[in-house]
């Protein structure tokens, strides 16, 4: 449980809120999907932490990220003309290249040159990295280092990148991921091979292993042979739930999800699958036509309970959502209300992982309003890419820590 302060403090990220400033200064932050973006083509609407942004792809293949609003009387650049490495805006013509700078204001009879070195375009940092173009939206001109996880630099595809729109505050989706109990409860039935040992005991005993990007826990089920099945996941700040893959035996395959505020009500949950030593495996689920809205959003709302099919639940389905495993945790998340009052709830020993997450977020955002570095922000002592989930059947105890 957490005060109603606390609960304020974690879930507000827009208009100014401590976690939003904080999260725009010191991390980079997931805003498009590379694909979308054509050269010369569509510029995208982005909406992030309550501000609305632009991303294009300029002629020669670079992206640029503007505010929304064309600084001359906020006409939405989304509208604009994307041309000769440059958005024009169709209002009145005035023109930016991709590097933010204004290079053409034909409304100005006189010294145009000059004029144009005035004009205020705000314009942001971007990198493209797992088919995601990552901006950085800070204050000042240094950015952080980015946090070059074991995908950074992978041949595309190698890495799968996709995203859905969820009705719910950031933290609800981050504590779904961060969440390992309900794996063998809510996704029971779309369990398979190895993970079905999640379902088979479901009062996993947590582990919690304190690290500076945040902390890896395993998950430790016994099972009825004897052995135990360790699931190792990590959350990396702010966001990121770093988790095992399905099967024991595949060591080079892992998936990142994470939960990005488009405001304080609204979320794209990403999904990112990789593997370090080859191209990601065919299989329906990580190859859809909407990757800009996969998996699929629960099927209703409230009025008609989320479009629970109860006539399958009856034929043997545990939850009634047959569209695909993520669409539980969608109907879920948008079922707890738009932000979770946390000082409602009653905690039990399966939520571990979950108090840690609060922890590492209220501890960063402390130290970010007194001024300091925040703890968990330390980029350049932190070997992103050493972070590796593990899933494994153990015989005897379950000696997880050894493995990395
Ligand atoms: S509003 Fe964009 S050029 Fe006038
Ligand atoms: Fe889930």
């Amino acid at each position: 449980m957490v005060t109603k302060e606390e609960n304020e403090l974690l879930t507000r990220v827009s208009n100014g809120a401590p976690m939003g400033r904080m999260i725009k200064q010191h991390w980079w932050i997931p805003a498009a999907l590379s694909e979308k973006l054509e050269a010369d083509g569509k510029p995208e609407r982005v909406r992030l932490f309550g501000e609305n942004y632009v991303a294009f792809r300029a002629t020669g293949g670079r992206v640029g990220f503007f505010d929304e609003a064309c600084p001359h009387r906020g006409a939405s650049m989304a509208l604009a003309r994307n041309e000769d490495n440059a958005l024009r805006c169709i209002y009145h013509g005035w023109k930016f290249s991709v590097e933010g700078v204004t290079v053409a204001v034909p409304t100005q009879p006189q010294n145009e040159e000059q004029y144009c070195k005035h004009v205020p375009l705000k314009h942001y940092p971007v990198r493209e990295e797992a088919g995601i173009v990552w901006v950085w939206l800070g204050e000042g001109d240094t950015p952080p280092k980015f946090q070059d996880f074991p995908f950074t630099g992978l041949p595309s595809e190698n890495v799968v990148a996709f995203r859905q729109r969820v009705k719910c505050n950031w933290l609800q989706g981050v504590e779904t991921t961060m969440d390992s109990a309900h794996l063998g409860v809510l996704h029971q039935s779309w369990l398979e091979s190895d993970i079905a040992n999640a379902s088979v005991n479901q009062a996993p005993v947590y582990q919690i292993e304190q690290k500076p990007y945040g902390f890896r826990y395993a998950s430790i089920r016994e099972l009825p042979n004897g052995k135990s099945y360790v699931r190792a996941n990590s959350f990396v700040m702010p966001w990121f739930g770093v988790i095992a893959p399905r099967n024991a035996n595949e060591k080079t395959r892992a998936g990142m999800f994470f939960s990005v505020p488009i405001d304080d009500e609204n979320i794209w949950y990403w999904h990112i699958t990789y593997v370090l030593d080859g191209k990601v495996p065919y299989h329906p689920y990580w190859c859809p036509s909407t990757p800009d809205s996969w998996p699929p959003a629960a099927p209703g709302g409230p009025e008609d309970n989320w479009g629970q099919d109860r006539e399958a639940m009856r034929q043997g389905h545990f939850t009634g959502f047959l569209q695909a495993l993520g669409t539980e945790d969608f109907a879920i998340l948008e079922s707890q209300g738009p932000i979770v009052d946390r000082t409602k709830e009653y905690l039990g020993a399966g939520d571990g992982a979950v108090v840690q997450v609060r922890r590492c977020l209220l501890t960063a955002v402390r130290d970010f309003m007194q001024g300091k570095l925040p703890t968990f922000a330390q980029h350049e002592d932190i070997d992103y890419g050493a972070v590796r989930p593990i899933a494994e059947v153990f015989d005897g105890e379950a000696k997880w820590r050894d493995m990395l």
